[in-house]
């Protein structure tokens, strides 16, 4: 039976790129999670964490994985801080899906990420201590992924492996 497929890393670990690309390769529906929360706040997510705060992100962005979760089986791309919720692993791991940790190293996190100003916890930060501070907070949130693919290469290839992983592991 085919599952869920929800990537989880770091931002610039290439949730929404690659997921977007092993959807395609599995001919399965893609959610971006950052983009069903702006939808439903009609607004960016600059302005849902400055307007509402994060508490009010966190809420939506729970909501949206329920949505995502009750659909048939997909690739969703949550945001990088949706992991280290409380409770929102067991959700989606009670909910059948297959967590998949895009692994990235951090010097290659910021190349991709660098002069994207939508990312709030970000901006107006040295990114790289940023990085390395939700890289230290989360990690062990990632590593309870059942599946870890290395996503330092090309979109491609990196969509390559875990589309083979999810044939392998989680029923496509
Ligand atoms: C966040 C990451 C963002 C977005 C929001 C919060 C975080 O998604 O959900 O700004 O907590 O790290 P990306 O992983 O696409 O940057």
């Amino acid at each position: 039976m085919k599952r869920h497929l929800v990537l989880v890393g770091l931002p610039g670990s290439g949730k929404t790129t690659v997921g977007c690309r092993v959807a395609e390769l599995l001919g399965a529906p893609f959610t971006d999670l950052d983009d069903s929360v702006t939808t439903a706040a009609s607004r960016p997510v600059t302005a849902i964490f400055s307007q509402l705060g994060e508490p009010a992100f966190r809420a939506l962005e729970r909501a949206a994985m329920d949505v995502a979760l009750a659909a048939p089986p997909q690739v969703i791309a949550p945001g990088a801080g949706w992991a280290a919720q409380p409770d929102n692993l067991e959700t989606a791991e009670r909910a059948g899906a297959a967590i998949v940790y895009l692994r990235v190293m951090i010097a290659e996190a910021i190349r991709r990420i660098a002069g994207d100003g939508g990312r709030p916890l970000l901006a107006g930060h040295d990114t790289e201590a940023t990085l390395r501070g939700l890289f230290a907070e989360r990690e062990r949130y990632y590593l309870r992924a059942a599946l870890t693919v290395d996503a330092d290469g090309p979109v491609h290839a990196v969509a390559e492996t875990v589309a083979l992983r999810a044939r392998e592991r989680a029923g496509w």
